[in-house]
């Protein structure tokens, strides 16, 4: 053995080098492994969705991610270092996290809970971007990558022989010395995040006055590429991108109001106890923005009609 690998090995205590060959350990180790990729599967997602199709995350959102994203990188760590008590810190962050998507699932679904909705400024925690089959809601997915974790947990700290040599001294990213793979990790970390910072800048291009300009110097008289850029800067942020249907704008709506009708609501906002108010969500005067003219108004709400089809 060269010289290099023996100073590496004293480097360990015995049991925690030598791999455990126990079938219960492998199924410990197992668990763990199927635990990193549900976090990584969530944690890419989650990117993808934000900074890809450009779904702003809500409040609630935000909280789960809190909890994800470091379990991606303590669940990778936990296996190049080997640490047998990887199970407990990782269960430290999952189960504040599912406790985080139950409660967005019961906002989501559940009516009465719409009333606790602390979503009062920014994108309305109860909006579904995503409704497939009625239930599989993107905190419905979070909730199924911490559950996995949990449940991996749970079997791990359950099998892995109590004493003895170590349930994670073995397996592929254990094989690579511990300095190199988490130099491994810190570069996939910052790949994975310059990639979707690339992402963003790349959607964002389009309209770029949205990303520069205050809603103050947009051109009067405004074209439809100005109420576009006003759209994505002033309303995105709760009705979601124009490309992903405008949440919280009904078609109906628009129909059965005039342009007049329209721009009045939008000047003074909507109240949460408004009696017309349909989502326990409150929208705020000018959509919290200030200095919209009326022609840029008028625009914006020619655009509305032609995204929404009426
Ligand atoms: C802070 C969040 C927020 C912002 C910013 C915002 N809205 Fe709203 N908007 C809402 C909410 C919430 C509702 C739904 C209120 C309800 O349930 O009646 C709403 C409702 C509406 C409606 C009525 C839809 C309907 O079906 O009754 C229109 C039209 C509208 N918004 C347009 C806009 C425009 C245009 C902008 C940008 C200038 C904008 N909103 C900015 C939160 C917001």
């Amino acid at each position: 053995m060269a010289t290099a690998e023996v100073d590496r090995l004293a480097s360990y205590k015995a049991e925690d080098v030598i791999a455990s060959r126990s079938s219960r350990d492998v199924l410990a180790r197992t668990a763990m492994y199927v635990a990193l990729a549900a976090a990584w599967v969530a944690t890419c997602g989650s990117l993808y969705m934000s900074e890809v199709l450009g779904w702003i995350p809500c409040l609630w959102c935000w909280y789960q991610r809190i909890a994800m994203y470091p379990l991606a990188v303590i669940l990778a760590a936990g296996l190049v270092l080997r640490d047998r008590n990887l199970p407990k810190y990782a269960l430290c962050l999952a189960i504040p996290g599912t406790l985080a998507s139950v409660y967005h699932i019961l906002l989501q679904k559940v009516p009465a809970f719409a009333r606790f909705e602390s979503c009062v400024i920014g994108v309305p925690c109860a909006a579904d971007y995503l409704n497939l089959f009625g239930f599989i809601t993107i905190p419905m997915l979070a909730f199924t990558a911490f559950a996995i974790v949990i449940i991996a947990c749970v079997i791990a700290l359950g099998l892995r022989e109590p004493v003895g040599k170590n349930y994670l001294a073995q397996g592929p990213i254990a094989m690579l010395p511990p300095a190199m793979s988490v130099g491994l990790i810190v570069a996939a970390i910052v790949a994975l995040f310059t990639l979707s910072g690339v992402m963003t800048r790349s959607r964002q291009a389009a309209p770029s006055i949205a990303t520069s300009a205050t809603a103050a110097s947009l051109p009067v008289g405004a074209s439809r590429e100005a109420a576009a850029a006003l759209y994505t800067q002033a309303c995105a942020g709760c009705h979601g991108p124009a490309n992903a249907g405008m949440q919280l704008i009904r078609a109906e709506y628009l129909r059965q109001r005039s342009d007049l009708e329209v721009i009045a609501l939008i000047r003074a906002g909507r109240s949460a106890t408004a009696p017309e108010n349909f989502s326990g969500v409150a929208m705020p005067a000018n959509g919290g923005q200030i200095g919209i003219s009326d022609e840029q108004l008028a625009a914006l709400v020619r655009y509305l009609r032609e995204v929404r089809g009426n």
